[in-house]
């Protein structure tokens, strides 16, 4: 009756099972559920008499958890749930007075805020008083523990649903990149907790992942996809490395919209795996066992499976044990965050166990301190209809200097010096529907997209001269110098010739002494910016999330401020009503 997943030994799942035989069927499920998930719920709350709604509610920025929220609904109707899904950028705190049942799925972006299209909605309900002690709840947090703010964003909510008196009914499951195994024993706990009384007989609870065809690719079988064409856009002199690649998905049966992302699934390089054997005292011929793979030598691992690289609290409390050391477990003290931040900077795996295990792992232990190697995303740079069964991406090579060692990023390098034309690169496509082009083609679009964060607009342009589309298009780019970084030239000339491109203003940051940046050409161009934006334009921001997408914003508001002659209060509501109605939209990374 127990589900696989469940952890117990054999004896416990016979006792356990016994026990549950003894339950009704709604107990039964109820309870398996608990036990599967592999923790106690804070509080128990005993299954609703009726048919019950559930309300799904997601926060999403690249689309994993509306997918999981997708699949969560579905589970949830199987189980004879009245259960819809609610984007939070289409909800507002007051509709959640009414849900008695609700399982919220959000990620965590930039430094430990909510997704981009949430944080409307985020704000009103972590200030929010309402009492909420009619709802039943659970969250389920996406994020990656690589970021020092693991999860915030479902810590948040789930911390403020209860203290506005909702009922916690299963523990919150914080779910690092490879999110599957948590996401599921969360839903089977979830469900079960919330099951109705009045569904059919409930069966044990264990949720079954569709089994794919293999001839289905996606996230769980990526495509391997050729590589057709490689190309640095940057000119000899640049001190940037920009790569243009062109991949092949003939046959993949993958497709894409403009907006859309690639996730590429990359391998470490063989100097840093040398490195890191070095620094543990292997080989690298060494047997391991690697978890839903299988015996692999190490060597053959650290290539393909783990990611060898990204430094975080998780990966070194695990290296602490396996070291068993006293200095890093005193790093990792509630009391020592800001010197593990400062550790943590600019520093990678291989510092820590040159630091911390001086003499050395054995593999197993090596092994056991790391995760899954994660799939990096890139913004698509190509139009489906004007390069068919192709998929294009505009890469900036990742590679600095720290600590007096050369360091390099492990997917942009991956594609930059590994692979050759001719080479398989295994995807995916990770659809986003927050970075759309306007569905009537006749509406205007300004497009801010300076460094790699010009790739989507690529695709736009190309895709509505495809098309066709009357609307004007409006390219501000931005890149260090003009000789060497003006990505795409050639391109976009072509496009203003042949009118796809309506306006191009271009900065070019240190081709004189003070810098110049895109959004200092939004306000050179305030009143015809304003005047589009009053006509109905559309208007999109891609690249650095750090300081540029913030500076562009404050740029936006300030036209706005100055050219409707209002208050800034009037000029941010504007701007939150561009959001709202999805014509501010923005991939920043
Ligand atoms: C939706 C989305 C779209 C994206 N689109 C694009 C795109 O179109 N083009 C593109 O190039 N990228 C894009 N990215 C970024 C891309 O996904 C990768 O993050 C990027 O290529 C770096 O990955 P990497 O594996 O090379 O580096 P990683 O191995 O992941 O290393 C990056 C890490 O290196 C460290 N680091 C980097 N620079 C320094 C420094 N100067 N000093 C100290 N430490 C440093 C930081 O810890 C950083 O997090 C996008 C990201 C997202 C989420
Ligand atoms: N996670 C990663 O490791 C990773 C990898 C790739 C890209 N990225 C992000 O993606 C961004 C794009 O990378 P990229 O190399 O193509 O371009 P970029 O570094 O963003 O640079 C593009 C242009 O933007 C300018 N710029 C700098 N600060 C700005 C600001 N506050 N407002 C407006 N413009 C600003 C740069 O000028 P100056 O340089 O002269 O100041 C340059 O002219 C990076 O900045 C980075 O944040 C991250
Ligand atoms: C630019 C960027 C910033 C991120 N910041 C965080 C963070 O601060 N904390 C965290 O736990 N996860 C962070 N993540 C990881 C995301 O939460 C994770 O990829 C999640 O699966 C995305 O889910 P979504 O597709 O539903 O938005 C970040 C990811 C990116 C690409």
């Amino acid at each position: 009756m127990l589900p696989e997943h469940a952890p117990f030994t054999i004896d416990q799942r016979r006792t356990l099972d016994s026990l549950l035989a003894g339950l009704t069927p709604v107990q039964q499920g109820w309870l398996s559920g608990f036990l599967a998930a592999g923790s106690a719920p804070a509080a128990v709350a005993a299954p609703p008499a009726a048919a019950s709604k559930l309300t799904v509610l997601y926060g999403t920025e690249s689309g994993n958890s509306e997918s999981l929220a997708d699949r969560t609904v579905k589970e949830a109707k199987k189980r004879g749930f009245q259960a819809n899904m609610k984007n939070m950028a289409d909800i507002s705190t007051a509709d959640l007075a009414k849900v008695s049942n609700l399982l919220v799925i959000v990620s965590t972006w930039g430094d430990g805020e909510p997704p981009e299209t949430a944080t409307t909605f985020f704000k009103e309900f972590i200030s929010s008083q309402m009492v909420l002690s009619g709802t039943r709840y659970s969250v389920c947090a996406l994020g990656d523990t690589s970021y020092e703010k693991f999860c915030q964003t479902g810590k948040d909510i789930d911390s403020h649903l209860e203290a506005l008196g909702a009922q916690r009914i299963l523990a919150r499951q914080d779910c690092d990149i490879d999110y599957e195994e948590g996401y599921l024993s969360w839903l089977a706990g979830s469900l079960s907790a919330l099951a109705p009384a009045a569904a059919a007989p409930i069966e044990a609870v264990s949720y079954v992942a569709p089994t794919i065809p293999s001839t289905e690719y996606g996230k769980k079988n990526p495509f391997p996809s050729e590589a057709l064409a490689t190309l640095i856009l940057n000119g000899e002199g640049s001190a940037k490395e920009t790569l243009h690649l062109e991949l092949a998905l003939a046959s993949s049966g993958l497709h894409y919209e403009p907006g859309d992302a690639l996730a590429v699934l990359p391998v470490n390089a063989p100097d840093t795996i040398k490195a890191l054997l070095q620094a543990a005292k292997l080989t690298g011929n060494e047997k391991i066992e690697v978890k839903s793979v299988g015996t692999k030598l190490l060597a053959d691992a650290l290539r393909e499976d783990f990611d060898i690289t990204a430094l975080s609290r998780a990966v070194l409390t695990k290296l602490a044990e396996a070291a068993d050391s006293a200095t890093l477990r005193e790093l990792l003290g509630e009391d020592a965050k800001q010197r593990l931040k400062d550790y943590n900077d600019g520093r990678e795996i291989v510092d820590a166990i040159t630091d911390f295990a001086p003499k050395g792992l054995t593999a197993a232990a090596l092994s056991g301190i790391f995760r899954k190697l994660p799939p990096r995303l890139y913004s698509i740079a190509s139009s489906p209809l004007a390069h068919p069964d192709e998929v294009h991406l505009t890469v900036a090579a990742v590679r600095y200097q720290t600590h007096g060692r050369s360091r390099k990023g492990v997917c942009s390098t991956y594609l930059a010096d590994l692979v050759k034309s001719g080479d398989q690169v295994p995807v995916f496509v990770q659809p986003n529907k927050n970075f759309r082009l306007p569905a009537d083609g006749s509406t205007s679009i300004i497009m801010v997209g300076p460094g790699t964060g010009v790739a989507p607009f690529r695709a736009f342009v190309e895709h509505r001269a495809a098309l066709g589309s009357p609307g004007k298009n409006w390219l501000f780019f931005g890149d260090q110098h003009y000789t060497y970084d003006f990505l795409y030239q050639l391109e976009w000339q072509e496009h203003l010739k042949n009118g796809a491109l309506t306006r191009l203003d271009v900065a070019f940051s240190r081709d004189q002494p003070e810098k110049i940046y895109v959004q200092d050409r939004m306000l050179a161009h305030a009143q015809e910016l304003y005047e589009w934006l009053e006509e109905g334009a559309h208007f999109y921001v891609c690249g650095d999330a750090n300081r540029m997408a913030h500076d562009v914003n404050e740029a936006l508001i300030s036209i706005i401020e100055n050219q409707a002659a209002i208050s800034r209060e009037a000029a941010e509501a504007y701007v939150e009503a561009l959001k709202k109605s999805k014509r501010y939209q923005r991939d920043v990374y």
